[in-house]
């Protein structure tokens, strides 16, 4: 089946591929199920029931279905992306080290990992590992040595002429671009933000190319392509999606300029009191002050500070030194450490920190031939 035209295949995406030509698209962005494997509801600590993805679609008898699963449709991929095409597949760290494992073996090349970092992730709601905060992008091409799209200047002119990085902070779908049902229930467990997906368009394919999404879920991927002027087949096999994903997008009209539209606000870089540590801006041990020396809080090795008995974070620590009614105040602006006989705030080792770690300018290593010079 030759198709040219924005086309949605309500099935599976096994059945519903193998009918495709071969060498027929440009690009591929992939989605697929994570194999979660919850077993369990999760709770917030309020007791109100958290989202996760329990649907039927995410579950696998084991990961032997889940690889032959994976190797089944990935397989079907590479047959049908033009030689110069790419692939995209997002996952989470249950199954994307999996998905590189095929995607060797079946002799793509991987050609960058980006990790989208979510800036506004879902916190552990039991304390007992760290917040979830990223998904890792893998993007390859279809062999070794093959010539592929890749749109560089686009990406450097949205990020204000700098390289794009492989590091992306986009915030999850949230808010309005939420699609809900009547009850005001979300549609779907895992819509990704526009966003990404105008990101990673606009990256690896030009005007009126067409891109397969074969887990296309509220069509996400679909509905970027029709901003940007892309064309795509979306396939998806609950009958429940379907209908949100044909709305939202019959609802969209090709955006008139994308440099204009995908600017997004770029993130200050968040610096941690333990990051100071890490790079010796404060040593377990110092001593740090209130501006009128009133407090003095040792800081130990695990990035808290102690006063007598009492082992709090440098925010909490200074809640309590100003009788706060809130649990936490602003620890960077109220504390202070002596460095060359000044005290200095620690809010200015932060900045310092990040000015070294995130330099404004970067240099341009794309044209850079020896990076061992560089500092
Ligand atoms: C992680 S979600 C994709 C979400 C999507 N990117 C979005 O933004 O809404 C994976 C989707 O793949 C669909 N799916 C799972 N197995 C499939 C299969 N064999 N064929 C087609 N669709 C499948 C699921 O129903 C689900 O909607």
């Amino acid at each position: 089946m030759i198709i040219t035209e924005n086309t949605l295949f309500c099935g599976d995406c096994l059945q519903i591929m193998r009918q495709i030509k071969d060498q027929s698209v440009d690009m591929i962005f992939a989605d697929p199920p994570y194999f979660m494997q919850l077993n369990t509801p999760l709770y917030r600590p309020d007791t109100t029931r958290v989202y996760t993805v329990d649907d039927t679609w995410d579950k696998f008898g084991n990961f032997g279905h889940y690889d032959r699963f994976t190797l089944q449709w990935l397989s079907e991929a590479k047959r049908l992306l033009k030689p110069t095409g790419t692939l995209w597949v997002i996952g989470s760290y249950h199954n994307v080290f999996r998905l590189g494992y095929w995607l060797q073996t079946l002799g793509f090349w991987i050609l960058n990992d980006v990790i989208w970092h979510k800036t506004n992730p879902m916190p552990n709601f039991k304390g007992t590992r760290f917040s979830n905060a990223h998904e890792t992008l893998i993007w390859c091409a279809k062999e070794k040595g093959a010539r592929y799209t890749f749109n560089y200047e686009t990406l450097k002119t949205f990020n204000d002429d700098l390289q794009m990085r492989s590091d992306w902070h986009i915030p999850i779908c949230n808010g309005k671009e939420r699609l809900k049902n009547k009850d005001g229930c979300r549609v779907h467990s895992t819509q990704k933000p526009l966003a990404l997906l105008r990101r990673i368009i606009s990256a690896s394919t030009n005007a009126g190319d067409l891109i397969l999404d074969p887990f296309f879920g509220t069509g996400t991927s679909g509905a970027a392509a029709k901003e940007l002027g892309r064309r795509f087949i979306g396939i998806e096999k609950e009958t429940d999606y379907i209908l949100p994903a044909c709305e939202r997008i019959s609802h969209l009209t090709p955006l008139p300029n994308i440099q204009e539209t995908i600017t997004e606000q770029k993130p200050i870089p968040r610096i941690s009191f333990g990051m100071l540590l890490e790079n010796n801006y404060v040593k377990p041990g110092d001593i740090l002050t209130d501006k009128k020396h009133h407090h003095h809080a040792r800081v130990l090795a695990d990035g808290s500070v102690q006063i007598n008995r009492l082992k709090l974070s440098i925010h909490k620590m200074a809640a309590r030194c100003q009788n706060s009614l809130s649990e936490s105040a602003n620890g960077w602006i109220y504390w202070h450490v002596m460095k060359n006989g000044t005290l200095c705030p620690l809010d200015e080792l932060r900045c310092r920190l990040r000015e070294k770690l995130f330099p404004e300018k970067e240099t341009d290593s794309f044209f850079v031939e020896n990076t061992d010079e560089l500092p």
